[in-house]
């Protein structure tokens, strides 16, 4: 069976109580997606976001946890504790937690191992610096990051993967479709090799989808789907690239 395709959204440091008007917005337009929808909000609007999710239409999930389930972690968050506002996702290693908090793959398969025993799917980011594209290095660098941040209890069921070039986040600018592509050969070929079911593994693009190349990424053959920082925002572009996914 095809995995079902997914829209994630991360709303990153933005949004308040009132944006939440933004949720009942987008359910209102789709009210029956033919993709699976995950908005990633702020840790303190996870829980007011889920009373909006009707019935689970909508998925909500945390950007980050912590790697321990509890304890003395002042300002951090547990899995079990996403788990328990009603968050079924958590981002882990996206390039801005790897470059404002230091951490590195073996943190970030932390916390994915985390979000699984907390019973939350994992999206593990992953993406190459602009230097190291321009060097020839985004294949090995994509490789060794699936490698050692993606943990050996990762399924099919538990772990999405986002490739995200940290060039293309919030700049505007995307890989070409070539680029894309092999990228996510190489990753979809490193999860058979080392998982077995790796066909299954959902691999999403990220950075700078917008309505407008929506389509044309969702073409690229191994995109299930999109993580979404800028235009995951407002009701009508998220909305766009929710019936973008849907048809493709
Ligand atoms: P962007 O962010 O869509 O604003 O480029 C993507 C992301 O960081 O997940």
């Amino acid at each position: 069976m095809a995995p079902r395709k997914l829209a994630a959204g991360n709303w990153k440091m933005n949004g308040d109580l009132a944006a939440l008007a933004e949720v009942d917005r987008l359910l209102d337009a789709h009210p029956e997606p033919g993709c699976e929808v995950l908005l990633c909000p702020p840790a303190l609007l996870i829980h007011p976001m889920v009373g909006k999710s009707r019935g689970g239409v909508l998925a909500v999930g945390g950007q980050d946890c912590h790697a321990k389930a509890s304890g003395a972690h002042t300002g951090d968050i547990s899995a079990v504790q996403l788990r328990d506002a009603g968050a079924e996702y958590v981002i882990v290693g996206h390039s801005e937690r790897r470059a404002d908090h230091a951490e590195d793959d073996a943190a970030v398969s932390a916390k994915a191992v985390a979000a699984h025993q907390a019973g939350i799917v994992s999206i593990i980011c992953v993406g190459e610096t602009e230097a190291q594209r321009d060097s020839g290095q985004t294949l090995a660098v994509i490789g060794a990051q699936i490698a050692a941040s993606v943990p050996d209890c990762a399924t099919a069921e538990n772990t999405v993967i986002a490739y995200e070039p940290v060039w293309a986040i919030g700049t505007g600018r995307t890989p070409t479709n070539d680029q894309i592509a092999e990228v996510h050969a190489l990753i979809r070929n490193d999860l058979v090799a080392r998982f077995g079911d790796g066909a299954g593994f959902r691999i999403l693009y990220g950075g700078s989808v917008k309505p407008s190349n929506a389509v044309e990424i969702f073409a690229i053959q191994n995109v299930d789907g999109a993580l979404v920082g800028g235009a995951s925002l407002k009701a009508d572009d998220f909305g766009a690239i929710v019936a973008a996914l849907s048809a493709a």
